[in-house]
């Protein structure tokens, strides 16, 4: 509003409607420091994964994303592409993220591991400890408003917790040092396997949703 018209508005008397938020600005991310990091994960050797790997899967999105999705490990075709959530679950996650007005480019979608585990087999403690040294640094140099765990191993590593993935669902978890909040919701392979469950996937999306709308940034 210029300077004239708030002058004839306080002479009106008229109380002015003026946003209590802050503008909305994300926390820049450290480039070369985001650049070091995926070089240094791309020359990763530092487990028996890097043995079998066509690709390291680094993440995917926005450096300034304000949601952070957190899946388990590459499957197939993101070995093959470098590229997390490309399969089938893949299009689940993004269709799942157009639920709630997200695009896959809105958000940085990242997994515990960046390497694929033979056949696909759950990762091993040992893997999990060396490798989400990378997963830490992401998320601190992301700052994102919210951390969305896909799946049990996801959950439990950020949580550090082994309980059931259904008793971590509708509530506010908080992650490490950040305290950074964070949500659980059903990974998309197992939604792939039990489609009955889409729809508790979906209040948890809606769940997501809401609180995003009240993050300040
Ligand atoms: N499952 C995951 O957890 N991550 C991927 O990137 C693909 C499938």
């Amino acid at each position: 509003m210029n300077t004239i018209s708030s002058h004839y508005l306080d002479e009106l008397g008229i109380i002015r409607w003026e946003s209590r938020y802050a503008p909305q600005t994300a926390p820049v991310c450290d480039e070369s420091a985001w650049e070091n990091l995926k070089e240094t994960v791309k020359h990763c050797r530092q487990c028996s994964l890097h043995q079998g790997r066509t690709n390291t899967v680094f993440g995917v999105g926005s450096q300034q994303a304000s949601l952070m999705i957190i899946g388990e490990a590459p499957g197939f075709h993101e070995d093959q592409q470098g590229e997390p959530f490309v399969g089938r679950a893949g299009q689940l996650l993004t269709a799942m993220l157009k639920s709630i007005g997200l695009r896959r480019e809105d958000v940085f979608i990242a997994n515990i591991l960046k390497c694929r585990p033979p056949d696909n087999r759950d990762p091993q403690a040992d893997e999990i400890q060396t490798c989400t040294a990378f997963l830490t640094q992401q998320i601190a140099l992301i700052q994102p408003d919210l951390l969305l765990a896909v799946g049990r191993i996801a959950a439990q590593y950020l949580l550090n917790c082994s309980s059931p993935l259904k008793s971590l669902r509708n509530t506010i978890h908080h992650y490490g040092e950040s305290q950074t909040p964070l949500i659980v919701t059903y990974h998309p392979a197992y939604l792939l396997r039990s489609p009955a469950d889409k729809k508790m996937a979906f209040s948890d999306l809606q769940f997501v949703r809401k609180k995003l709308s009240t993050a300040v940034r």
